[in-house]
């Protein structure tokens, strides 16, 4: 789907039209990756707009950055308040806020540290990610040829540009073979995420998702979805996942940012439980949406009106 363009980005502290934020095709990002993103989503609430787990995100771009020795010149509160600022400026409802910091122009070498680091944030209408059927009847995925990035080869903590050529792999190679989507493994054959997404496994009433030490990114929905499960009652471990348990779990689904709650409901063309979304993956996905549309209270202090001062709203 083509973005949809809104009126404004903002640029190292200030709001630019849309067209006019462009890079230098030398840039330093351009040859070698050299940036880190987020996705971030802002939902429609009683309230009105609000952005989930915004300072999470905020921490975790600033981490990402640390790894490949980016030091930020904004903090998280400053990214966070730029971050309601550009949804309202936008005058944006529920949309996808993607802050991006890259090296840009300067040197033309792979040393990075002589190229500056811009900071760039923007937003724009994005519905469901795997398409609108995906959330209510699930998706057909098939494990992937590829292997995630192996430790300490890119460091999948970071949510680095370069990681998504990985990614990239996964996505084609499912698509073109009629899947929605790629699971990988990891270096040592276990089950590590999809292209943009955790992964969830439900086995005899249990829940379990995959370690960081096994490639994956350290999700901000996965940690949500282990909170809601523990407030739920809903046991949940974190574990190590050998791939053939994708096929007999009961029930199997990925969240992310963009693919929120999503359920799976086949694994290389076998079934996963009765093919539709099960109990546990239904009950999770309701309260998902029940808190980030604010229809239930904000008990762990997800959400971040826009339209309130960032240090008051949280
Ligand atoms: C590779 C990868 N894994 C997992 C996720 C899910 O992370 P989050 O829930 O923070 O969006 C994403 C999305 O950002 C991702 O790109």
């Amino acid at each position: 789907m083509p973005v949809q363009k809104t009126e404004k980005i903002w640029h190292n502290g200030k709001f630019i039209d849309w067209d006019d934020a462009k890079l230098h095709v030398l840039a330093h990002v351009v040859s070698y990756g050299s940036g880190i993103f987020e996705g971030i989503r802002c939902y429609e609430t009683p309230q009105g707009p609000a952005i989930f787990r915004l300072r999470d995100h905020m921490q975790r771009l600033i981490n990402s950055g640390r790894i490949y020795r980016m030091e930020l010149p904004y903090s998280v509160e400053e990214f966070s308040s730029v971050a309601c600022e550009l949804v309202r400026i936008n005058k944006m409802g529920a949309c996808y806020v993607k802050p991006i910091v890259l090296r840009g122009y300067g040197e033309v070498g792979v040393y990075p540290l002589n190229s500056p680091i811009e900071n760039y944030m923007a937003c724009w209408n994005w519905g469901a990610y795997l398409g609108p059927d995906a959330l209510a009847k699930g998706v057909d995925v098939c494990v992937s040829s590829w292997t995630r990035i192996a430790p300490n080869t890119l460091p999948a903590m970071s949510k680095a540009a370069a990681n998504y050529m990985n990614s990239q792999l996964i996505r084609m190679e499912a698509s073109l073979n009629g899947f929605a989507e790629g699971i990988a493994l990891d270096a040592d054959g276990h089950v590590s995420e999809g292209s943009g997404m955790n992964i969830f496994v439900v086995h005899d009433g249990t829940l379990y998702t995959p370690p960081l030490a096994t490639s994956i990114l350290p999700g901000i929905t996965r940690d949500t979805v282990m909170k809601l499960a523990a407030d739920l009652n809903i046991p949940a471990k974190e574990t190590v996942i050998p791939r053939e348990m994708l096929y007999i779990a009961d029930e199997v689904f990925f969240v992310g940012t963009a693919v929120e709650v999503t359920p799976i409901r086949s694994v290389d063309k076998i079934v996963v439980g009765k093919g539709v979304a099960g109990p546990i993956t239904r009950q999770l996905q309701q309260e998902f949406f029940a808190v980030t549309s604010g229809k239930t209270p904000d008990r762990h202090g997800w959400l971040t009106a826009v339209n309130a001062p960032v240090s008051a709203a949280r």
